[in-house]
């Protein structure tokens, strides 16, 4: 069931990013290895890289599809997103805890992130300025991805990027001949595993028609 958490005023029990977040990641990944899609954490290096594409320039929410600890959470904050305009989605009733704990003033949604017209819906968000996503995505089949992408692309700010990290060197989400406008970073070593990270926009021409409808009304 989804849940909505406002997060407590709690102190976080442990520092982020340390030995006891590797341990609750990899109890995950042994409980729930396909959920959970990585042993560790992603590293400081690709937490920023996956931050970098957010322009903060373009209005609307962020929305953060499986946070785990909280991470690129925290890239994102550090880059200066401000935490009332961050929306987590995290499946794990584990992590999610977690965060609540960790980001009392960010929203914490515990759900399923592939319904997230659903939730942006639910939620009344305006249309999103980017979604992060670090969701296992090869665990799912390639059509489910890329519903996920489209999903994102209608619903964002047309100006708006969905961003994913991969640790193989093609993208993620089957994009050939669908017009998505996509670009990838270098590879970023200092990372277990080194990754790289993809960013997905709409292509010139539904930019373009988007524009046209703006236009219209
Ligand atoms: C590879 S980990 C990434 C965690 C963190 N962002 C990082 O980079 O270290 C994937 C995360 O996605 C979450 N997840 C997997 N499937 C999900 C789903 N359908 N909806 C929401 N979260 C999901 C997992 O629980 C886990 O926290």
């Amino acid at each position: 069931m989804d849940k909505v958490q406002p997060g407590r005023q709690e102190k976080p029990r442990t520092s982020h990013g340390g030995p006891a977040d590797v341990l609750r990641f990899l109890r995950s990944f042994v409980t729930a290895p396909m959920r959970t899609g990585a042993q560790w954490p992603s590293g400081k290096a690709l937490s920023r890289a996956m931050a970098a594409p957010v322009d903060l320039a373009v209005p609307g929410p962020i929305v953060e599809l499986g946070p785990g600890t909280g991470v690129v959470t925290e890239a994102l904050l550090a880059r200066g997103v401000p935490p009332e305009r961050l929306t987590m989605i995290e499946f794990s009733p584990q992590f999610a805890k977690l965060l609540s704990q960790r980001y009392p003033n960010v929203r914490l949604v515990q759900g399923d992130a592939y319904a997230l017209a659903e939730h942006v819906r639910k939620l009344g968000l305006a249309p999103p300025a980017a979604v992060v996503s670090s969701l296992p995505l090869l665990t799912q089949p390639p059509a489910k991805r890329l519903e996920l992408l489209r999903t994102a692309l209608r619903i964002m700010n047309p100006e708006g990027v969905f961003v994913q990290f991969t640790y193989f060197r093609d993208s993620p989400i089957p994009v050939e001949g669908t017009g998505i406008d996509t670009s990838v970073s270098p590879r970023i070593w200092m990372n277990i595993w080194p990754a790289l990270v993809y960013s997905y926009r709409r292509g010139p021409a539904r930019k373009l028609r988007a524009h046209e409808r703006d236009a219209a009304d």
